[in-house]
């Protein structure tokens, strides 16, 4: 008997700074063979995907004709429904993710119940709000994450309004963290946690969370 289709929930920022074209694309197109995706934004509403180029375009033309590609809101979201959690690279999560509730809550039940959880970029910021059951902690004290650099972000034109510099609040509140050079592909796993540092690493962080998944999938094949 085959096993169930694994099911991804897709995390976007409905924030005007938007989502990265190619991150999500890529992402996107990694994970619909294998994975059912469902994509969330705040009270479902619709994403902005930014920097698209000639070729992905086209790829969006016809992904937004499908009805698929329209968001539920992260309200409605039944996080024990899925398997995977995926943020791609986004600068908008600085501005709604990192605040949302339910966002919050969606991030605690997967590091709870240690589900697969892939952020990428800015989309790092996805994890910031969520705190563990006595509140006193971020849930990913003591794991290792990448995230943007300071150094890497001083060079954007975004970095005099970002309201949380992503590689402080990860040091600050008790986790580790790396980075490579600037614009540098990067990806850390740390248990069943992926980050990476900036859109270049979405394919590298994207192919560790499919491993992760259908490594979690075999242990249960061969326990039955
Ligand atoms: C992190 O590690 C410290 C020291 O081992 C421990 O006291 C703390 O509870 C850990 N935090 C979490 C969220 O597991």
């Amino acid at each position: 008997m085959s096993a169930p289709r694994p099911s991804c929930l897709v995390v976007l920022s409905s924030a005007i700074e938007g989502v990265s074209a190619q991150s999500f694309v890529q992402a996107y197109t990694l994970l619909s063979p294998s994975f059912t995706l469902q994509l969330a934004s705040p009270q479902g509403r619709v994403v902005e995907f930014i920097n698209q180029d000639e070729t992905n375009r086209r790829w969006f033309n016809e992904f937004r004709s499908k009805s698929s590609s329209m968001p539920i809101g992260l309200d409605t979201v039944d996080p024990v429904r899925y398997t995977a959690l995926l943020v791609p690279a986004t600068g908008g999560a600085l501005h709604d993710l990192i605040s949302d509730k339910d966002m919050a809550q969606i991030v605690s039940h997967f590091i709870l119940e240690k589900k697969p959880v892939c952020a990428i970029g800015l989309g790092v910021a996805a994890l910031c709000g969520a705190k563990t059951a006595d509140k006193k902690a971020w849930v990913l004290e003591n794991y290792s994450l990448t995230a943007p650099s300071v150094y890497e972000l001083a060079r954007t034109p975004d970095f005099s309004s970002m309201p949380v510099i992503l590689e402080d609040f990860v040091k600050d509140n008790g986790a580790r963290y790396s980075c490579s050079e600037p614009d540098g592909v990067h990806v850390v796993i740390d248990r069943h946690v992926v980050t990476g540092q900036n859109t270049q690493s979405s394919l590298i962080a994207v192919q560790n969370l499919i491993l992760i998944c259908s490594q979690k999938q075999g242990k249960v094949a061969s326990m039955r």
